[in-house]
């Protein structure tokens, strides 16, 4: 069988990146040009800022992932671009370019979902992972919990009613005064904490057992910040990450499970920035251990945004025969499943 070769763009963020990927599960290049260090002077993506940063960085983006890949244009067979959920004006940079090079090239387009890349980056690093499995989507802006039934066949059981779990880790890292991007810092300062110093709050939802909701979350963070501070006593960052962080493990593990449970399915992974998380992952890999449950999870550097994952989504929809045509663009709110 012939190899498919996709070239992937991904700019819905604060990353502009492209990479080469073979047959949707093996990564020829990826290159992520981040703009990280720009938006912490801001303590978040300043949208306009990452338009402009895309629009500089894209062409060297491309070139290099195609030149790792030892490639030209002449041996891909598609371009895959996500083409929503994210930011408009982040977005249209890599459609846009996507557009651009699928018509100069004939080379077939295919749009992407955010986050059906996200689910698709356990492809690339477990080789015998195949649908159907749980998937359990935390991101900065998503917090989905999905069968993905088959390839590019997706059921959503839930998802956040406020804000997204990366959300919540940025805005309480912010609280405690260690700046943005929060996740990575939380996780880091919470090693050194008690998970038990404070107890915050795991909500549910009444109607609906898969849903989740964080914002109650970050308020009793902030009300237990305040209250200490007028009381005079002391608050131990760590103590406060690591309760935190607890808090968002019990959540996110017990709907997991649920899910697993009522499916009668026994294979989970995991996806997105926040399932980078160390206290996360050990977590998961304990219960699914002790269940019998095969866990999967991509490495971090595929957790985080990266346009290997958008290739591997990508090399599936070409094989379910998804084509896009000049009229794509770029859609905010996109959902799972829409096309
Ligand atoms: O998937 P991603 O790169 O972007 C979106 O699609 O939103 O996720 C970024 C989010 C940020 O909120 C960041 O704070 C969080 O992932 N994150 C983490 C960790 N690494 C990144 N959250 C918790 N622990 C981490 N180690
Ligand atoms: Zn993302």
């Amino acid at each position: 069988m012939k190899d498919i070769k996709i070239l992937a763009i991904e700019s819905s963020c604060d990353e502009t990146a492209a990479a080469v990927v073979r047959n949707g599960r093996e990564a020829l290049s990826n290159v992520i040009a981040s703009q990280i260090d720009l938006h912490t002077l801001y303590g978040g993506v300043v949208p306009e800022i990452a338009s402009r940063k895309h629009i500089e960085n894209i062409n060297y983006v491309i070139e290099k992932a195609l030149k790792d890949a030892s490639c030209t244009l002449d041996d891909i067979d598609g371009i895959g671009v996500t083409y929503g959920p994210g930011l408009v004006g982040a977005l249209l940079v890599g459609v846009s370019e996507a557009k651009a090079i699928s018509f100069a090239k004939k080379i077939p387009l295919i749009g992407v979902h955010h986050i059906e890349g996200h689910i698709c980056a356990n492809y690339v690093e477990n080789k015998n992972l195949k649908p159907p499995f749980v998937c359990l989507v935390v991101s900065g802006g998503h917090t989905h919990l999905v069968v993905v039934e088959d390839y590019g066949v997706y059921r959503i059981l839930g998802k956040t009613r406020d804000d997204a779990a990366g959300e919540a880790f940025d805005k309480v890292a912010r609280a405690i005064g260690l700046g943005y991007p929060g996740g990575p810092k939380i996780d880091k300062i919470a090693k050194k904490g008690n998970p038990n110093a404070y107890l915050f709050p795991r909500a549910k939802i009444s109607d609906s057992v898969y849903d989740f909701s964080f914002s109650g979350l970050k308020s009793a963070v902030l009300n237990q910040l305040n209250l200490s501070k007028m009381k005079g006593e002391e608050v131990k960052p760590e103590d406060i990450a690591a309760s935190f962080q607890n808090s968002v493990v019990d959540i996110l593990l017990e709907r997991a499970m649920l899910a697993l449970e009522e499916t009668g399915i026994c294979k989970l992974a995991i996806a997105g920035g926040v399932a980078s998380n160390s206290a996360i992952r050990r977590a998961f890999k304990e219960e699914c251990k002790k269940r019998e449950i095969e866990f999967y999870y991509p490495s971090p550097e595929l957790c985080t945004d990266n346009a290997v994952m958008i290739g591997s989504a990508a090399y599936y929809e070409y094989k379910n025969g998804v084509r896009h045509g000049w009229d794509l663009n770029a859609v905010p709110n996109l959902k799972l499943g829409e096309r």
